[in-house]
C-alpha cells in the first residue's frame, strides 16, 4: 500500500500514533517530516522516539539540528533542519554516516537539505484538522509500502 491517512484528534493521540509507527519500522529506515510551523512533526517524533522505548525528554533540535537516541540497540535520529542556512551544511556534519541502513532517521522540514539528504522511505504530511491532525503517509519505495500496509491494517 503506498498511501494511507491516519487522523489525531489531540497530542496524545499523535503520541500514540507515533508508538503505532515507531513499531511498523522496527527502528530503521527514513521518515521525512511535512507540515507547517506547529503541525505537530515534533510531537509525533516524540510519539516515535518513545515508541522505540526511550523514556527521556524529547527535544525540538532547531536549534542543534539534530538530536541522536540510543535505544537498546536501536539508533535514533532526529533532524529539524529548519535552520539549515545551506543543504552543503549536511555534507560538513557528515550526514551519511547519520543515515546509515540500520538506524531510524526523522527529519523535520527536509526540503531545506534537498539535494545532499538521503531518500526517505516514507514522506508524512501534517495539516490541522478541526481541533486535531490529519497524518498523509506516502510511500517511497518498498519499505515504506511495507510499514503503511502494516498500519493500515491496525487502523481498521
Ligand atoms: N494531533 C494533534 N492535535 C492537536 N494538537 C496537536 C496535535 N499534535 C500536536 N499538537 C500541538 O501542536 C503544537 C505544535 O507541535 P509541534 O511542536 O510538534 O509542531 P512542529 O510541526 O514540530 O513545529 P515546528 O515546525 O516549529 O518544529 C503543540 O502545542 C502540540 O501540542
Ligand atoms: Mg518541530
Amino acid at each position: 500500500m503506498s498511501e494511507i491517512e491516519l487522523f489525531a484528534a489531540d497530542e496524545p493521540a499523535m503520541l500514540v500514533l507515533g508508538a503505532k509507527i515507531a513499531e511498523v519500522t522496527g527502528g530503521a529506515g527514513v521518515i521525512y517530516l511535512h507540515g507547517d510551523l506547529g503541525a505537530g512533526k515534533t510531537t509525533l517524533s516524540r510519539g516515535i522516539i518513545r515508541g522505540l522505548g526511550h523514556t527521556g525528554a524529547v527535544k525540538s533540535p532547531t536549534f542543534t539540528l539534530v538530536e541522536p537516541y540510543e535505544i537498546g540497540s536501536v539508533r535514533a535520529f532526529h533532524f529539524d533542519l529548519y535552520r539549515l542556512v545551506d543543504p552543503e551544511e549536511l555534507e560538513f556534519m557528515g550526514i551519511r554516516d547519520y543515515f546509515d541502513a540500520d538506524n531510524l532517521c526523522l527529519v523535520e522540514w527536509p526540503q531545506r537539505g534537498a539535494g545532499v539528504l538521503p531518500k526517505a522511505d516514507l514522506d508524512i504530511t501534517i495539516t490541522p484538522h478541526g481541533a486535531g491532525r490529519r497524518l498523509h503517509l506516502q510511500a517511497q519505495g518498498e519499505r515504506g509500502a511495507a510499514w503503511c500496509s502494516a498500519l493500515a491494517v491496525e487502523a481498521n
